[in-house]
This record gives C-alpha cells, sequence and structure tokens, in this order.
C-alpha cells in the first residue's frame, strides 16, 4: 500500500459485460459491437434494449420497448407540482438530480428498490428523464410543460417536448446518434458512483442521484456546455488560434480535450466530429466548425492531445436549436441507460465497494484535554 494511486487510473475496479473501452487502440463496444458499427445504424431505442438485454430487439421487442416508454413518459402531478416550486434559474443538472431524487420519495417501493429493480424499472426512469429535462427547461422559459407527443419515438418526442414542433427527419437522425454515443462508457466517473451507491445496497434513485452530482463536473459531462461557452467566447474563428494559445499559456485547461482512458482519439469523437461537419454544411452555418477545426489542429500541434466525447457535441448540439445549459442533461438522459444498467448488474452480484488509501497523516498522537490545548 505505498505506490500512489492518483484517481485510480489503471486499477480494475470490478468487472462488466456492458461496454468495453481501450484507450490504447480507440475503441468503445457496446455488449460486442464497436460503437462505429452502432452510431447512425440503431436508434436510442435499439441501443439501450441493447444494453439492458444483451442483443439487438426484434421488432416485436423494440415495439414493446417503444410502447412501455410512451406509457411512461408522462410525468404525474405530484412531481409536476414539485419541479414548480424549484428555483426556476437553478442549473438544469442540479434541477435533474433534485427531480430524480424527488422521484424517490414518491415511489413507495423505493426504499426496497434494490429488491424490486428490474428492467422495466430503467425503461420508466428512462423514459421520463427525457421529460423531466424538457419540462423544467419551459419552467425555466415561464412556458407550460409540453406532454410528450403520443406517436413520436425517444430523440425525436425530446426535441419536440423542449419547443411543441416536430423536429426534421435529420435533426431526430443526428440527435438520436448523439444519444446512442452517449449511451455508456465503462466504469466512467459517474458510472461508477452509481455503482458505489448501489453497492451499499442502496435504492436506485439514489445511486441515480449520486451519479448525476458527478456528472454534472466539467471534468466530466459537464465539459459540453464548457465547450459551448468557450465557442461562444472565442465567436469568430479567426480568432481561435490566439484564444487557445492564450488558454495554454495560463495553464488552463481546454475543454473537451484529454481524456483519462484514452490516449489516442476518442471514437465518439470522430463520429460527431463527421456529424458536425455535415450538419454545418447542410445549414452553412460552418462557424462553430471552423473554430473546431482550428482548435483541434492547435491542441495536436502544442499539446499531442486530441478531442473528446463533449467538444463536437457542443456544436451539434447548437446547431440543432439546443441551449448550452441542457448539454449535460442530455448526456444524462442518454447515459441514464448506462447507469440503470450497471445498477442492475450491481445488485445481481453485489459486494459493497470499499476501497482502501494510503494514510498520510500521523501516528501515537496524545489527547490533550481542551483546556490544555
Ligand atoms: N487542456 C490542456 N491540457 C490538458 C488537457 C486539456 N483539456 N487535458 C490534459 N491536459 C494536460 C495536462 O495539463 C497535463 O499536462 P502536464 O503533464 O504537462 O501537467 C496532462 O495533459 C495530463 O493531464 P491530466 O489532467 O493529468 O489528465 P487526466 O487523465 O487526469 O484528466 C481529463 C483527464 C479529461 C480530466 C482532462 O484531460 C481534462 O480536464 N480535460 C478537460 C475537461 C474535459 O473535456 N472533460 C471531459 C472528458 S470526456
Amino acid at each position: 500500500m505505498s505506490e500512489k494511486v492518483d484517481g485510480l487510473r489503471g486499477v480494475i475496479a470490478g468487472e462488466s459485460k456492458l461496454s468495453l473501452v481501450d484507450g490504447d487502440k480507440g475503441k468503445l463496444v457496446y455488449r460486442g459491437y464497436p460503437i462505429e458499427e452502432l452510431a447512425g445504424n440503431v436508434s436510442f431505442e435499439e441501443a439501450a434494449y441493447l444494453l439492458w438485454h444483451g442483443y439487438l430487439p426484434t421488432l416485436v421487442d423494440l415495439e414493446e420497448l417503444k410502447a412501455s416508454f410512451r406509457l411512461t413518459r408522462p410525468i404525474e402531478e405530484p412531481m409536476k407540482q414539485i419541479m414548480r416550486t424549484l428555483p426556476k434559474g437553478a442549473l438544469p443538472m442540479s434541477l435533474l438530480r433534485t427531480a430524480v431524487s424527488a422521484a424517490g420519495l414518491l415511489d413507495q417501493k423505493a426504499d426496497r428498490a434494490n429488491e424490486n429493480v428490474t428492467v422495466e424499472t430503467c425503461e420508466r426512469m428512462t423514459a421520463k428523464m427525457a421529460t423531466v429535462i424538457a419540462a423544467q427547461w419551459r419552467l425555466r422559459l415561464d412556458e407550460e410543460m409540453i406532454e410528450p407527443h403520443p406517436h413520436l419515438d425517444h430523440a425525436a418526442n425530446f426535441l419536440y417536448m423542449l419547443t411543441g414542433e416536430e423536429p426534421s427527419p435529420a435533426a431526430v437522425a443526428a440527435f438520436d446518434t448523439c444519444l446512442v454515443l452517449h449511451l455508456d462508457h465503462g466504469f466512467n466517473a459517474s458510472t461508477f458512483s452509481a455503482r458505489v451507491t448501489a453497492s451499499s445496497l442502496s435504492d436506485i434513485y439514489s445511486a441515480v442521484s449520486s451519479a448525476l452530482g458527478t456528472l454534472r463536473g466539467r471534468l466530466h459531462g459537464g465539459a459540453n456546455t464548457a465547450v459551448m461557452e468557450m465557442l461562444q467566447e472565442i465567436d469568430l474563428p479567426e480568432r481561435a488560434e490566439s484564444y487557445i494559445r492564450e488558454q495554454l499559456a495560463r495553464k488552463i485547461k481546454v475543454m473537451g480535450f484529454g481524456h483519462a482512458i484514452y490516449k489516442v482519439q476518442d471514437p465518439r469523437a470522430r463520429v460527431l466530429k463527421k456529424l458536425a461537419i455535415e450538419l454545418a454544411e447542410a445549414s452553412g452555418q460552418t462557424k462553430w466548425t471552423d473554430m473546431c477545426l482550428k482548435i483541434e489542429e492547435v491542441m495536436m500541434a502544442e499539446k499531442g492531445i486530441a478531442c473528446n466525447v463533449d467538444f463536437y457535441s457542443a456544436p451539434v448540439y447548437h446547431m440543432l436549436g439546443i441551449h448550452r445549459l441542457l448539454f449535460t442533461p442530455i448526456f444524462a438522459m442518454s447515459r441514464i441507460v448506462g447507469y440503470t444498467a450497471h445498477i442492475l448488474e450491481q445488485y445481481a452480484n453485489n459486494k459493497i465497494i470499499r476501497p482502501e488509501c494510503n494514510y498520510l497523516g500521523g501516528l501515537d498522537r496524545k489527547f490533550v484535554p481542551i483546556d490544555m490545548r
């Protein structure tokens, strides 16, 4: 117990059949399928089914899952009431974490959730999370919440619930791809938080709340919002190079770059970059991707660091008309599939997660009464 273990890098902290992240080869695999096989070919629902069940759904399976999502998407009145009392201007991620915690209060069986949790619980939490995120956004804008559309699938319905307008097929396809790419990612920080909480046999709402609290930070899921803030601050592609050089000179980390596991390009970033460029060309809005390409070039030349999933997802969401404060909740709206799959896996073969630390404090100190200190 004397070797320094910084941030648990390289430590195998458990076993999982859900996803593989190979940092040396730049590979991400869900249940045996490389991400490149899935992104653009399967919908969010198909990918979620794959993660929960271990195999891709048949048409009948898929219809059942879609029906279950449609049925459980609406949020009940007590939850709406709670949401109306929360501070409107709070960060959407804080509101989401609070809503998940409140959902646990409203669920009569929550205290024994580790005994009752099934794939249906995972489906329900996934379906509702999207509705909660959209409803909270509407409340922030002083607009009425929009009920889920009775016929739209998950990606299309979420975009619909933000504005009340049915999105274009191209927007739905792009958004669906983003959701598939964010579904799961091994023992990332927030998923690991969920597993630690579940490992004490706490309930699923507590485990997901832990995960959301972890996802929010800018070194993790919060980076996508921070990337858009940076792009909006730079504003002009010709200012990108000097801005990044200045950040590096001041030893400020550039959001959307670097990764704890990937030593080569994050495979999700490759797909998102292509998607961003396609959207930019189709809309004529090339400003953001021009800026991104320049930033990538400078980061590679100066630091040899590639971009991660959060870099190109920012311009993609922005071009889809989504506000930057929603980027991290959207990450959560997809990763909830991973969280719940990992929680199920943890419950099924549980051992409380309890690592040790290198104690660096003193020893054998003698007690001194308070009046003599
Ligand atoms: N910008 C500038 N330098 C970076 C960097 C970034 N985004 N990411 C890493 N580096 C540099 C560090 O400064 C450090 O350099 P040094 O050895 O000269 O001090 C080196 O690369 C290693 O970085 P470190 O922070 O120790 O790596 P890590 O594995 O602990 O961190 C991240 C991984 C993701 C937390 C880190 O890369 C980061 O903060 N990135 C920005 C936030 C982000 O995009 N997060 C989303 C991840 S998907």
